[in-house]
């Protein structure tokens, strides 16, 4: 249906213009968005994201505690909000299937916290978007997508009243080698919040090509190896040399993964194999949590990544330069304020899947302010995918990935780096 709407919206002419825009400003109170997309639709290209020949490189910040990443294509190298015309969370940027320069938003709609009753639905809503005056936004309408509800009854004692959510929350959408796909938390039939994994074509019009794959149609539950927890949060899968697909459900303080079957099963832990190599590399480059009110999680989806540029024709993928590549992130609460440092970490593409490296100090994202005291803002990062359309699961250093991140808990922002930035300062286990 986004499709279908696009195409119309495009055909649309003079007239139909205005009054689609009478209608949108009916829904959006915002007169600057309205304003901004008049410009767009009457073609002075502002949906062509600005673009810059000087690469500003990653470096530094002034106290030395964080490397600072820049936008490839913004003026002035900082964030760009995301706009759904509403307070939507936490959001995934998928290239559009069949047109250039657009993109697939899904996030999490915001519901005030102080009317959150048990029994509340959560909602993941998308939509189609592009980038106008610097801003990603949606045009065309945003809806809920068809995330089905599970059954679930598993939340026992303390949190029996979560057996009355309803709902997904936390989806993820990211491309496979193949195709996108999303993992999302529900009501488990393992644990009280189970992730589940579906192909995400089936949640919104996109156009199947003959002899694709057509694993997970509908959404199951992925079945880690015991014990689970009783909240399980930010799975990801990844995808290894033979295009094999695994699940990786722990980062810190030890690792955790398994072969990830069709049927949402899994295999053996995997992990026990390299714990004590990966215990070293992560103690090595995170910082030493105190006992409360700091933790390290994972955040996002994995990519995969090859260390030469797909400009240069001598870059060859092979195992010894192609990684998977994630980002997880070190939590901290002061001050009933919860805060953010995304790390990057690097692991093998075959078994047994070790880990290559891990960012030597936290990524800031230019944009991010300080604030009075300690407080900075809060960016909670939730998905990496790679720009441009076709690129899929595999890219190079000279590929653009984009980040997509909360922003306190209540606004979506993104921004587009090159991956060879995001690598910046990584520290290899093997170092000596
Ligand atoms: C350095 O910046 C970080 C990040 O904002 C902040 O938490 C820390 O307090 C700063 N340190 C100094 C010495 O200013
Ligand atoms: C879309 O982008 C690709 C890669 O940059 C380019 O080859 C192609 O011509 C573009 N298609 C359109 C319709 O602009």
């Amino acid at each position: 249906m986004i499709v279908r709407d696009l195409k119309r919206l495009a055909l649309v002419v003079g007239p139909l213009v205005v009054l689609l825009l009478l209608s949108i400003s009916l829904w959006h109170s915002h007169t600057d968005y309205v304003r901004s997309r008049v410009g767009a639709l009457l073609g002075n290209d502002a949906n062509a994201p600005p673009s810059t020949d000087s690469h500003r490189k990653p470096k530094l910040t002034a106290n030395e505690t964080h490397y600072e990443i820049y936008s490839a294509s913004s003026a002035d190298g900082r964030f760009f909000d995301i706009q759904f015309g509403r307070n939507v969370f936490n959001p995934n940027i998928i290239p559009h299937q069949k047109i250039n320069n657009t993109w697939i938003v899904v996030g999490q709609l915001w519901t005030d916290p102080n009317s959150n009753k048990p029994g509340n639905e959560v909602y993941e809503v998308g939509c189609v978007a592009q980038f106008i005056n610097g801003v990603l936004m949606c045009i065309d309408y945003v809806h809920p997508l068809p995330y089905e509800p599970s059954p679930g009854g598993k939340c026992e004692g303390e949190i029996s009243f979560y057996n009355l959510n309803v709902g997904p929350h936390d989806a993820r959408v990211f491309f496979g080698p193949q195709n996108p796909l999303t993992i999302y938390g529900s009501n488990g039939g393992h644990t009280c919040f189970g992730q589940f994994i579906r192909d995400f074509r089936k949640m919104v019009d996109w156009e199947y090509e003959l002899m694709t794959n057509t694993d997970f149609e509908k959404g199951i539950e992925i079945v880690r190896p015991p014990p689970f927890a009783v909240l399980e949060k930010n799975y990801f899968v990844f995808w290894d040399k033979d295009n094999e697909m695994h699940v990786h459900y722990d980062s810190y303080p030890e690792r955790g993964y398994a072969k990830l079957e069709r049927d949402g099963s899994t295999g053996p832990e995997l992990a026990t194999k390299t714990a004590e190599h990966d215990g070293k590399c992560l103690q090595r480059y995170l910082p030493k949590l105190p006992p409360k009110d700091e933790s390290i999680h994972q955040a996002t989806n994995s990519l995969k990544i090859t260390l030469c540029n797909r400009a240069d024709k001598t870059c060859e993928p092979h195992d010894g330069n192609t990684y998977i590549l994630t980002i997880i992130q070190h939590k901290t609460y002061y001050e009933y304020h919860s805060e953010y440092d995304p790390y990057v970490v690097l692991f093998q593409q075959r078994a047994p899947y070790e880990l290559y490296g891990i960012s030597k100090k936290p990524l800031w994202i230019s944009g991010r302010k300080h604030h009075k005291g300690r407080r900075t803002d809060m960016m909670y990062v939730t998905s990496a995918n790679w720009k441009d359309r076709g690129v899929n699961y595999h890219g190079y250093l000279d590929d653009v990935v984009f980040l997509g991140f909360g922003f306190e808990d209540r606004n979506s922002a993104g921004i587009d780096v090159r991956a060879g930035d995001l690598l910046v300062g990584l520290g290899l286990c093997e170092e000596p």
